[in-house]
């Protein structure tokens, strides 16, 4: 019997997509050779869903492309199969509000580091349900970072499935109390969180994140916010901030399609500004979320 977190059975009627089969969850699995498994030879996505419908997805589906494109693997269905998919496994899990998590490994064959150019890929979809209400305590109280070195490869810009720092940094972010992990390079800038994109707020008021060009994930969230600011006449900073400055920023927040826009209220401990949410971060969300439905709707 498949047991999920924490010992608990899957929720009934969970179900899974795995190589074109939609499978009750706690039966899905893959090939003990799967190089996903194996090697992290494979790229994700995650992807929301809210009100029924997914969130962002034309832009996921197109990152997830790039992603397979940097490991020399094509697309294993065109982008609207892909998305007939990935909403048949929302439908069928009945997922209102929630997370779809996207999979594509370069598939099964006997364990050789070299990549065989003959395999057939494993696609794997699960759904989660979210209480969306948890979001929004998050939001409205604002969460604590805590820092630590940046220890990830320096191809962070392939959204693979090679998470071991980012695990174990949340893990340890955990178990000091806070919500999320901010890396830190050698040169003492935050490159972004362990499943988000860092932003701090500059005593001018603007945005600033760091720029794609160092080694950090394109968010699909930070892209949709710095277009809506930008559709908005609101100036944003692309570049590389400090722990220093974090430390001193006027505000600062997270950015992810887990949870759109979350203030940071503590960063190693120390408040951040006045260690209430401010208003920046609050208006972030707000500009996100109405230049994302939009997207949504075509
Ligand atoms: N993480 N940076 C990293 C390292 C991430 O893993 C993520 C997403 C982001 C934010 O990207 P987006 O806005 O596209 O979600 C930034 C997902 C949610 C995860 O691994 O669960």
């Amino acid at each position: 019997m498949h047991i999920s977190r924490a010992g608990r059975r899957p929720p009934p009627g969970r179900i899974a997509y795995v190589d074109g089969r939609y499978i009750r969850h706690g039966a899905a699995g893959v090939h003990v050779e799967d190089r996903g498994l194996q090697f992290a030879d494979s790229v994700y996505e995650v992807i929301a869903v809210s009100n029924a419908r997914l969130v962002d997805a034309a832009p996921h589906i197109l990152r997830l492309e790039k992603s397979l494109s940097s490991i020399g693997m094509a697309m294993p269905v065109c982008p609207a199969s892909l998305a007939v998919i990935l909403n048949e496994t929302a439908r069928r899990n009945q997922l209102r509000e929630g997370l779809l998590y996207l999979q594509i490994t370069r598939g099964a064959a006997p364990r050789a580091h070299a990549a065989p150019d003959d395999t057939s890929p494993t696609v794997i979809v699960t759904a989660k349900r979210m209480d969306a209400s948890l979001m929004e305590t998050r939001r409205a109280a604002g969460v604590a970072v805590m820092t630590t070195a940046d220890i990830r490869w320096a191809r962070c810009d392939i959204k693979s499935t090679g998470l071991l720092p980012n695990v174990l940094a949340k893990t340890e972010a955990r178990k000091q109390g806070a919500d999320e992990a901010w890396f830190v390079d050698g040169d003492g800038f935050v490159t972004e969180g362990s499943s988000t994109n860092a932003w701090i707020v500059g005593g001018d008021g603007e945005p600033i994140t760091r720029s794609l060009r160092d080694n950090i994930l394109a968010g699909i969230t930070r892209g949709v916010l710095l277009q809506a600011l930008s559709d908005a006449g609101i100036a944003a900073r692309e570049r590389a901030f400090s722990v220093e400055e974090a430390y001193g920023a006027r505000e600062a927040f997270i950015s992810s399609a887990t949870g759109g826009v979350i203030p940071v209220v503590k960063i190693d401990g120390k408040p951040v500004g006045s260690g209430a949410i401010g208003p920046v971060a609050k208006q972030m969300h707000a500009l996100y979320c109405e230049l994302s439905r939009k997207i949504s709707m075509v």
